[in-house]
């Protein structure tokens, strides 16, 4: 082991004994620019406790961490929140070396992994069971669905420390381990980002959780989630916006997303944008040329409009198009009214099967699609203003009575 890496105090007794992925741009389909984090939490009670690994080409960097402050074989248990592969790619290898005496997690987490990595003989643990560690007691609360059904939430009651695996995370490579150390509207962005592209489609079991954790009546003093900075203020400010995030009660903003062939969709995008903003909506006009899906996620969070234009590429909507609305479509977006557009050549399939996706969305159509064959005219583009404004003051209605 080197002596580089240090384990970082987070609590009297819980140490963070993660690694920091300062490159990783790319996270299943997730756009991460700052990196990330693989947060490892070490709880040195008389029964020392392993809380989560690491993926797996950090394991080394987790195992110095760790022996900064233990030899780690002096670990008895490990506890597994949340199988997914950022946090157990090196379980198997790292109880190999350790060879805890015992390794929980919950029971849907137990049998995954058994099946991901043949890992047998992991103890499953049920919602509200404890562990007693000796000096410390460790609760554990299933979070099924959030955002897998093995994930679990534990905690050290004598500490007041929450480890909420995925949970309460963001995507955010850092010097610092503690969120009071970096500025808020990084934090803000990078959550709300999170919260979009993998919380998002949970967002009704989100709110469960919310009121779950708060029948607990614990003040927790540190939540230590697997991936970012660990909360050690601030924390209510944190459920707050994921209530928020969770209703996803639009506000007067608007999303243009589109594709185009020889600018001539574009044209109409941008027409569509400034009827929009005539109308006193906030609009962000998105190409997929420029933009990666995760942003228009991002944007969409808290959207009440989505507008989607697309030519047509050999009878079919744009490859981008489609790939954006896929994903969309898988993280449920709610509460949106919208429209679709484009300029063809030939055919124009495009405009219905942006519209079909959208309908599977429930997104409200409020509008018939405007489409053109090549070049839009003035006519055309009057058209494109038009509907950008209509959509503008539907969604102002809406915004203001809710
Ligand atoms: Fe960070 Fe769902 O894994």
């Amino acid at each position: 082991m080197n002596s580089v890496y240090k384990a970082v105090k987070i609590s009297k007794n819980v140490y963070w004994v993660g690694a920091i992925d300062w490159n990783i741009r790319d996270f299943h389909g997730y756009t991460t620019r700052r990196g990330t984090t693989y947060n490892a939490y070490l709880v040195l009670s008389d029964k020392i406790t392993l809380i989560d690994t690491v993926r797996e080409p950090f394991r080394d960097e987790m195992l110095s961490r760790i022996a900064s402050i233990i030899n780690p074989q002096d670990i008895r248990f490990i506890v597994s929140n949340h199988s997914e592969m950022d946090h157990t790619g090196c379980l198997a290898a790292v109880m190999d070396i350790v060879k805890p005496d015992e390794v929980y997690a919950s029971v849907v987490g137990a049998e995954t992994l058994r099946e991901m990595y043949s890992i047998d003989g992991v103890i499953p643990i049920k919602d509200g069971g404890t562990l007693d560690l000796g000096t410390m007691t460790l609760s554990f609360m299933e979070t099924r669905m959030l955002h897998w059904p093995d994930s679990m939430f534990s905690f050290v009651n004598e500490e007041k420390v929450l480890f909420s695996h995925d949970a309460f995370g963001m995507h955010l490579a850092s010097s610092e381990r503690f969120a009071d150390e970096i500025d808020q509207s990084i934090l803000d962005y990078e959550g709300a980002t999170y919260f979009a592209n993998i919380l998002l489609p949970y967002a009704q079991l989100v709110l469960k959780l919310i009121e779950k954790v708060d029948k607990l009546g614990y003040e927790f003093e540190v939540v230590a989630p697997d991936h970012g900075p660990v909360w050690r203020e601030s924390f209510d400010r944190v459920l707050k916006l994921y209530s928020t995030w969770a209703l996803q009660q639009p506000l007067k903003k608007a999303v243009v997303v589109y594709a185009t062939m020889w600018h001539s969709t574009e044209l109409m995008a941008r027409a569509i944008s400034e009827g929009l903003a005539r109308s006193g909506v906030d609009v962000k006009l998105m190409s997929m040329a420029e933009n990666h899906r995760s942003d228009v996620a991002y944007e969409v969070l808290d959207a009440g409009a989505l507008i989607v234009g697309s030519p047509t590429l050999n009878n079919n909507v744009f490859p981008s198009i489609a790939d954006v609305l896929t994903y969309l479509k898988g993280l449920r977006p709610r509460n949106l009214i919208g429209a679709a557009f484009g300029s063809y050549g030939w055919s124009g399939e495009s405009i219905r099967q942006i519209e079909d996706i959208l309908k599977e969305m429930k997104v409200d159509l409020v509008s018939d699609a405007v489409s053109t064959k090549h070049v839009p005219d003035f006519h055309v583009i009057d058209q494109c203003f038009s509907l950008g404004k209509m959509i503008g003051e539907q969604l102002d209605k809406r915004v203001t009575t809710t």
